[in-house]
């Protein structure tokens, strides 16, 4: 919890509160069993913690995802979900640049390199620019938007898929709108996810979306890792059609240390951490802050809810 978040809480003497790390879903159950409220980074919650939770009135999430959080259980007992809305947007669509341009120039194998005395591999090893390159943004929601802005700074063009939402956004902002994202692949540098996991956790891209990706195109995934089949990126990145992959998230979180794609240096990894930044966590810290005192004092903003229909 950044310090923003913990100074509303401290202000609130009605309140009491305890912080916890690294929870097992018993120690989750066992520690909201007397709970008013839950704010949640990304453990899970599961429906028998819920069921076992006597007081609870609201979860309030540290974040914006919300696929390990068992809603239907929460609903039964008429218990809201809030999220942060976009306030992680700006964070998350800068990190997307960053691991964008980091996989174009190469970044970690050039830091490597320069650190090891192989200043040579300035000659050895070009990279490429962005400019001019088209991209894929997989979901137009408020991160997808603030993606395109980005990325419309650098020059590229953009192709945009999604929902209804997605589709309203391009015809709004003047961007190409694609329904099936499918249509798409052959055309696009890069493919960057920007939607949530799908519910039954199966992958977006598996073999078949990877063999139809352009020679050379290179994957960005700042949602979820189950989005990606990730014995199939690897076949791609190695044999197949793919230039590179900049991933902050993974199917295992951390990934197991023998995963084979943490052997390939054209990925750029970084731990999941695209939203932690010292301006988000402020921002994200108040306003989870504020929904679990407003789901206590019965005046949650409904478009903070995801669960709005038990409002
Ligand atoms: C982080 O991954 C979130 O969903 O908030």
């Amino acid at each position: 919890m950044h310090a923003q978040g913990l100074a509303l809480l401290n202000a609130r003497s009605d309140i009491e509160f305890s912080i916890a790390k690294n929870l097992s879903p018993d120690v989750l159950k066992a520690g909201i069993r007397d709970a008013d409220a839950l704010i949640l980074r990304l453990s899970p919650l599961s429906a028998d913690a819920v069921e076992a939770a006597e007081h609870l009135k609201v979860v309030s999430r540290y974040g914006v995802g919300f696929d390990h959080v068992d809603v239907d259980a929460l609903i039964r007992k008429g218990i809201p979900l809030a999220i942060v809305g976009d306030a992680l947007s700006t964070s998350l669509a800068e990190h997307t640049l960053l691991l964008m341009l980091g996989v174009s120039r190469q970044v970690t194998v050039m830091d490597q390199a320069t650190r090891a005395g192989n200043y040579g591999i300035r000659f050895q090893t070009l990279g490429h620019e962005i400019f001019d390159k088209t991209v894929l943004l997989v979901g137009l929601g408020k991160i997808g938007q603030e993606v395109a802005t980005r990325c419309k700074a650098f020059g590229m063009n953009i192709i945009a898929t999604g929902r209804q939402a997605s589709q309203d956004a391009a015809l709004r902002l003047g961007y190409e709108f694609v329904t099936d994202f499918r249509d798409a692949l052959p055309r696009a540098d890069f493919v960057s996810l920007h939607l949530p996991a799908k519910v039954d956790g199966s992958p977006l891209l598996g073999p078949d979306e990877f063999a139809a990706m352009k020679q050379g195109a290179c994957v960005i995934n700042t949602a979820r890792g189950s989005l990606i089949d990730e014995a199939a990126l690897y076949s791609a990145l190695t044999e197949g059609t793919l230039r590179g992959a900049g991933l902050d998230v993974t199917q295992d979180e951390p990934p197991a240390r023998d995963c084979p794609l943490l052997t390939l240096d054209n990925i750029v990894f970084t731990p999941h951490n695209s939203a932690l930044t010292e301006e988000t966590g402020a921002r994200v810290s108040e306003i989870c802050v504020r929904n679990a005192l407003a789901g206590l004092d019965g005046e949650l903003n409904p478009s903070n809810v995801v669960n709005g229909e038990i409002l």
